[in-house]
């Protein structure tokens, strides 16, 4: 799915420090921010929050299903908990409990159906210490409204700039899974990477229904740059999960 972790990497790791500052800055809104807490990511990735966080001092773990990405997320020199693993069955590789969890980038919506999310929420929830979050980087559908979008991505290392074209079929509330069509260049090598895969949606109802049915209640939403959502239409929020 996302095939190449040295390209995901080079396209998504420019804004990740800006990005770590704002999930410090949400936390710290419900939350006594100090070095201690413990954060652990689900779908890290190439774990490049991770890197971030654990540079800033703070003990970190993360998981994905892809054995690429973690071996990615090894090699770049992050030293801690990481291994492969499902969003809907991890619990009993972690070594200790968690203050925060976090997943960005609308990851959570790989899983299709609430029976594999409310599995995951009951894993991330017996996963946190008492009063711990789960932030969660969503994008809420609006299925009258919705329309075709398209996002590119640019990115360089080396002498290796990357290129990608992403666009999003908007889903309908029957099937509920939105259609991602990516492509991507990396132009040194000339070499093109087509990949197309499925989200499951949730329109705000949708989303707010499936949590309460979790054991987490939301306690905030955000916008990207940290700002409370408040009664704004927001392309993607950052929602604030807290254990009742
Ligand atoms: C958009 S990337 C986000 C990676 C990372 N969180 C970041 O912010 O850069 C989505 C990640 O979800 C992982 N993934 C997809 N389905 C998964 C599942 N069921 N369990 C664990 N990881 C999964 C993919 O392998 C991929 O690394």
């Amino acid at each position: 799915m996302y095939s190449d972790p040295t390209v995901y990497d080079i396209l998504h790791t420019p804004g990740t420090s800006e990005e770590v500052d704002t999930y410090l800055w949400i936390v710290s809104k419900h939350l006594q921010l100090n070095k201690s807490l413990k954060w652990l990511e689900p779908a890290c990735g190439t774990g490049r929050c991770l890197r971030l966080l654990a540079q800033r001092g703070y003990y970190v773990a993360g998981f994905d299903i892809d054995q690429e990405m973690i071996r990615y997320s090894k090699n770049s020199g992050l030293a801690c908990e990481l291994f492969e693993a499902d969003m809907i069955d991890f619990n009993s590789q972690l070594q200790c409990k968690f203050d925060i969890a976090f997943n960005p980038f609308n990851s959570i919506r790989h899983l299709h159906s609430d029976e594999a999310m409310l599995k995951h929420l009951e894993q991330v929830s017996q996963s946190l210490n008492t009063g711990g979050l789960y932030l969660v980087g969503i994008s809420l559908s609006d299925y009258d409204n919705d329309v075709p979008e398209e996002d590119i991505w640019t990115g360089s290392r080396d002498d290796c700039k990357v290129t990608q074209v992403v666009n999003y079929l908007p889903p309908d509330q029957i099937s509920r899974l939105e259609t991602v069509i990516s492509h991507i260049l990396v132009e040194n090598k000339d070499e093109h990477i087509n990949e197309t895969y499925k989200l499951r949606s949730y329109n705000k109802l949708e989303w707010t229904e499936l949590v309460a049915n979790s054991p987490f209640e939301v306690v905030g939403s955000y916008d990207s740059l940290g700002i409370q959502a408040g009664s704004r239409k927001l392309i993607y929020q950052i929602e604030v999960l807290r254990t009742i």
